[in-house]
């Protein structure tokens, strides 16, 4: 897969990613689901870089589900260790590129170490603005739907806001994702067919990418790939060919 085809003038402005597949990975080779993790950590620092690199504005990675949690204990552990001992080692990276990063889910249930990490890499790259990089961690997009209804409720409730006055774009201001543009392009690895909770509002026109490649082994020629096969989609946003051209 070559990057020149790339069209740079037809950009996805936000690509999202769910990485899938750490765990078969591992087991494929006999090693432990943790040995996937870092792996996918690998593959982690490969897409931000390429994605900085064509000039994509905006990258939110599906880190941690509100589900993962049930796993065992000792993956959870190990998943929190990973992104603390990231953190600490990509923020050179981060600041070097210009890139800033942003948190998405219900960020107070984690450890406080990844929280307090989580405030300081993104407290020093605020400032960035070549792209913004999106952890969801411990996210659930219904439950992100759930706050946002409960937040604009108790606004009526007391007075603050008319119902009336309700529309989408003030849905969006109440999501985690109010500083984010609508989703672009959707990218899941590991050959399963799910969204899995992750940003059911935002992907409401996004165009959707499968590909049977497991994480650990996602490189920067897949992801230029995926910007390809969009690139050759026609987006219609509900109106026909003919309107579009
Ligand atoms: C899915 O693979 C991956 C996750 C649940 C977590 C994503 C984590 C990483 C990519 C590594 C660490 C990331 C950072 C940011 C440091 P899976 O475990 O569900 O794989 P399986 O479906 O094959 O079991």
């Amino acid at each position: 897969m070559n990057e020149k085809l790339i069209n740079k003038e037809k950009l996805p402005e936000h690509i999202a990613i769910i990485m899938d597949g750490n765990g078969r990975w591992a087991k494929q080779q006999g090693k432990l689901r943790v040995f996937g993790h870092e792996n996918g950590a690998k593959a982690v620092k490969r897409v931000v870089e390429g994605c900085a690199e064509l000039g994509i504005k905006n990258l939110t990675l599906y880190a941690f589900s509100t589900e993962n949690w049930k796993r065992p204990k000792m993956e959870v552990e190990t998943l929190m260790k990973l992104l603390v001992s990231s953190l600490k080692k990509e923020l050179k990276t981060l600041l070097q590129n210009n890139i800033k990063l942003n948190a998405i889910g219900n960020i107070e249930t984690l450890p406080k170490k990844v929280q307090s990490e989580l405030l300081e890499v993104m407290e020093k790259t605020k400032d960035n603005n070549r792209m913004t990089l999106t952890m969801a961690l411990s996210y659930g997009g219904r439950e992100e739907i759930k706050n946002a209804v409960v937040e604009l409720c108790t606004k009526v409730k007391n007075n603050i806001i008319s119902p009336d006055i309700i529309d989408e774009s003030i849905i969006n201001n109440h999501l985690y994702t109010q500083n984010l543009p609508d989703v672009d392009l959707l990218i899941r690895t590991s050959g399963e067919y799910r969204v899995s909770n992750f940003l059911l509002w935002q992907i409401a026109y996004a165009e959707l990418y499968f590909t049977k490649t497991l994480w650990p082994d996602f490189t920067k020629e897949h992801l230029w790939e995926a910007i390809i096969n969009y690139q050759n989609r026609e987006r219609r946003f509900g109106k026909t060919s003919e309107q579009l051209n």
